[in-house]
C-alpha cells in the first residue's frame, strides 16, 4: 500500500532508515559483530578465505562494487566483481580457497542464477547469496545466506533493496576483517558504531527532499547527464546514473573522475550538466581539481558534498551538503539517497510512469 506516497518509489525511499535498521538487527551488538550473522560455521570458514568473486546484475553489481574496495581495505582480501551475464559465459578461473558472493534483489535473476549453479562446479570454498526475498531460488541453492531485510520492493527502479544490500556488504567485509585479525576491538567497535549510525544518516540525507525537488528542474529538459565519482563513489556515480535512465530515460553515463582526461571531457559544454559525488573524504582534492576541469569548459555542476568540503556555489554550481556524511563503511549508502531523489523528481516532473517505466520489469526471469 502506498499510503501517503505518490509513488511506491518514493515510499520505498522512504523506508530506508527502517530497512538498513532491520538488516543490522540482532547482527551487531552496540561494540561488536555477532559470530552469528552468517550462519553457526560462518566464522571458521569465513577465516580460510583468500579470496571473494562478486557476481550481480544491474543495481545489485553496483552494491557488488562498493563492497570491493570496503573488503580489499578491511580485510586485506583481493576481491574481484563482475556483471553475472558476463561470467556466466567465461571460463572463470576459481583459486584457491575463494568465496562465491551472488547479490540480488529477488534471488531469481536468471544470470546471477545460472552464475550461481555454475559456481557450484568450480570448486568454491562456499557460495553465499546476499538476498531480499527468504523462499528464492537463490537462497534455496546457497551454502550461506545473509538476508536483507528491506522488504517487498515494488518500484522498478531498487532503493531499499540496494541501501540493505550496502548494509549487509559492510557486515561482511567487517566479519572478514575480523576473521583474518586485521581488526582490534576498538576498529570493530568504531565500524559497528558508523554502521549503527546509518539510519540517522540516512533520514538526515532525506531531509534535502525540498533542495533536490528544485535542482531536478535544471535537468528536465536535458538530454545527457555525466556523474562522477572516485573510489567507493565511483560506483555511487554509476548507481546514480542508472536510477536517473531508468525512470525518467535521460542518457546519463557514470566515469570515474580520472578518467574524464581520457576522453569524456570533450563532451562537457553547457548542456551537459555534471553530476559529482564528493564528500570530504581522500580522494577530496583529486575529485575538486576535476571538477575545476569541468567547469572551466561551461558545465553546470551539481555536486553532492558535505559541510567540511568548501565547495563554494555559484551560478553554474550547485552544492548539496549532506547534514551526516558518514565514513568509509556508509557513505555509499548515505550518498544514495540524494541520486535517488534528484532522479525521481526528475522523472516526476517529466510526468513518466515512475514505478513501471517502459520496457523494464521487476524480475528479470529470462536472459
Ligand atoms: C535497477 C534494478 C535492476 C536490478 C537487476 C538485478 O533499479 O532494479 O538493475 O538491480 O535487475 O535484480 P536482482 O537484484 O533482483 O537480481
Amino acid at each position: 500500500e502506498r499510503g501517503e506516497y505518490r509513488h511506491y518509489m518514493l515510499k520505498e525511499i522512504h523506508e530506508q532508515p527502517n530497512a538498513v535498521a532491520e538488516t543490522l538487527e540482532e547482527r551487531v551488538t552496540h561494540d561488536h559483530l555477532l559470530a552469528a550473522a552468517f550462519g553457526p560455521d560462518a566464522e571458521r570458514l569465513l577465516a580460510e578465505v583468500e579470496g571473494v568473486h562478486i557476481i550481480a546484475c544491474g543495481t545489485s553489481y553496483h552494491a557488488g562494487m562498493i563492497a570491493r574496495y570496503q573488503i580489499e581495505q578491511l580485510a586485506g582480501l583481493p576481491c574481484n566483481v563482475e556483471i553475472a551475464s558476463e561470467y556466466r559465459y567465461r571460463d572463470p578461473v576459481v583459486p584457491e580457497r575463494h568465496l562465491f558472493v551472488c547479490i540480488s534483489q529477488s534471488g531469481e535473476t536468471a544470470d546471477t542464477l545460472a552464475a550461481l549453479r555454475l559456481a557450484g562446479e568450480k570448486g568454491y570454498l562456499a557460495r553465499l547469496a546476499i538476498c531480499n526475498v527468504p523462499e528464492s531460488s537463490m537462497v534455496r541453492e546457497s551454502d550461506l545466506v545473509l538476508m536483507t531485510r528491506a522488504g517487498p520492493e515494488i518500484g522498478v527502479a531498487s532503493t531499499k533493496a540496494f541501501t540493505t544490500q550496502l548494509s549487509a556488504l559492510a557486515l561482511l567485509a567487517l566479519a572478514l576483517g575480523k576473521a583474518h585479525g586485521r581488526l582490534d576491538a576498538e576498529a570493530e567497535a568504531n565500524a559497528v558504531a558508523e554502521l549503527r549510525a546509518l539510519p540517522t544518516a540516512i533520514e538526515a540525507a532525506l531531509e534535502l527532499d525540498g533542495p533536490i525537488e528544485k535542482l531536478a528542474e535544471h535537468l528536465v529538459h536535458r538530454h545527457h547527464a555525466l556523474f562522477l565519482g572516485r573510489g567507493v563513489h565511483y560506483p555511487v556515480a554509476m548507481e546514480g546514473a542508472l536510477k536517473l535512465k531508468e525512470i525518467s530515460y535521460i542518457h546519463a553515463e557514470a566515469y570515474a573522475a580520472g578518467e574524464l582526461k581520457h576522453g569524456p571531457l570533450a563532451l562537457v559544454d553547457e548542456d551537459m550538466p555534471i553530476i559529482a559525488v564528493a564528500p570530504s573524504d581522500a580522494l577530496l582534492e583529486k575529485i575538486r581539481s576535476n571538477l575545476e576541469e569541468v567547469r572551466a569548459r561551461g558545465g553546470e555542476l551539481i555536486v553532492f558534498s558535505d559541510a567540511e568540503s568548501g565547495f563554494l556555489p555559484d551560478e553554474r554550481t550547485h552544492v548539496i551538503a549532506l547534514p551526516r556524511a558518514g565514513g568509509p563503511l556508509t557513505a555509499p549508502a548515505i550518498f544514495t539517497i540524494p541520486l535517488q531523489l534528484l532522479a525521481y523528481h526528475v522523472a516526476v516532473h517529466k510526468g513518466t510512469d515512475v514505478d513501471k517505466p517502459r520496457n523494464l520489469a521487476k524480475s528479470v526471469t529470462v536472459e
